[in-house]
């Protein structure tokens, strides 16, 4: 297929939460948080902007690739809502990092940067772009209700950044959706106008959890699998796993039923907790970086989230 990936970067706020610190605010416990989640830290924003988080990263990955931003034909950010509902996330990164192609934001929720990869491979592979820079940025924090002990230890910023470029390392991909306004749910604010009613709705981040983990865990093992398939890669064959970050539990389970050993399943839960589409490029950045993967690996990415949207994707690094 169209792309491989020629560097990667990634970026979070300096403030690390700790769930010490959340048991002073909530109901809650470090020992209920680790072993329900597998999250002991997270970074949480407290003066950083998303714009300054996805500019980081992006410089970051444009450096590793050995280019500048005017190299880029696309920029395709995943977020659910940037620091402006206008311009875009995208638009505001493009002039930081001195890019002139275009640029969009998308949103798919925590599955967002899968579905970010599956349009950049549309755009190389009919010929449109040859390099696009690919970023997940996110800021659930913004969203939380802090005193919602059920969801507010479960979330942290950051931002992750890929390079693309045309070349043969994605081997598979498939995203879905299943719209539902129940499961995963943020709302819109509005501005009040003279002449009709806006929506009201809850500004927060709520979640029905226990239905959402057996939606996870159903579509990440019908989509690994599909992929796998499709790329004709077997378990032996994948250096690592890398899920969308979201609860450890839900992964174990799924490696476990998948036949992945445990040093094949990435996991970064623990530092960085829940960062919807910025999880997964973030730990892709850490392992490139510590040494965990390297050239010519396989790796397997797998997201789920609000929606409903999936995603999984083989790729030869
Ligand atoms: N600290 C202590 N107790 C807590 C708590 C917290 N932070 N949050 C919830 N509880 C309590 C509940 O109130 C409940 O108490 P009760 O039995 O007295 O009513 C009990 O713990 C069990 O709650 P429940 O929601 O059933 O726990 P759970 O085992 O399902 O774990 C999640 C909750 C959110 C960790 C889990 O459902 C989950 O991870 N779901 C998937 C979420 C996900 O992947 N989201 C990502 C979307 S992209």
């Amino acid at each position: 297929m169209s792309f491989r990936i020629i560097g990667t970067g990634r970026a979070h706020p300096e403030f690390i939460l700790n769930n010490e610190m959340l048991s002073e605010i909530v109901d809650t416990d470090n020992e209920w948080i680790v072993t329900r989640t597998g999250i002991n830290t997270r970074y949480v924003s407290t003066h950083e902007t998303i714009t300054e988080l996805s500019v980081k990263a992006a410089q970051r990955a444009l450096e590793k690739a050995g280019l500048t931003g005017k190299d880029l034909d696309l920029i395709l950010c995943s977020t659910m809502k940037g620091d402006y509902a206008c311009p875009s996330l995208a638009c505001l990164v493009q002039k930081d990092i001195g890019a002139d192609c275009p640029a969009v934001d998308l949103n798919a929720a925590c599955s967002g940067f899968l579905y970010a990869l599956d349009q950049a491979d549309a755009y190389v592979g009919s010929g449109k772009a040859e390099t696009v820079l690919v970023i997940g940025a996110e800021m659930m924090t913004r969203y939380l209700d802090w005193t919602d002990r059920g969801t507010c230890v479960l979330f942290g910023d950051g931002a992750g950044a890929v390079i693309l470029r045309k070349g043969d390392g994605l081997k598979s991909i498939k995203i879905t959706a299943k719209g539902d306004d129940q499961l995963l749910v943020i709302g819109n604010t509005f501005c009040p106008s003279p002449y009709g009613k806006q929506p009201e709705l809850d500004p927060h981040f709520r979640m029905k959890g226990g239905e959402v983990f057996k939606f996870a865990v159903t579509s990440v093992l019908r989509d690994v699998k599909e992929v796998m398939k499709a790329a004709g890669v077997k378990v032996e064959d994948v250096k690592m796993l890398i899920p969308h970050q979201a609860n450890l539990r839900v992964f174990q389970a799924a490696k476990e039923k998948l036949g992945f050993r445990d040093d094949q399943l990435a996991m970064g839960i623990d530092h960085y907790g829940n960062t919807s589409s910025a999880s997964i490029p973030l730990m892709l950045d850490e392992l490139m970086e510590e040494g965990k993967l390297e050239e010519g690996d396989i790796i397997v990415l797998t997201a789920f989230g609000g929606g409903l949207t999936t995603g999984a994707c083989v790729i030869k690094l």
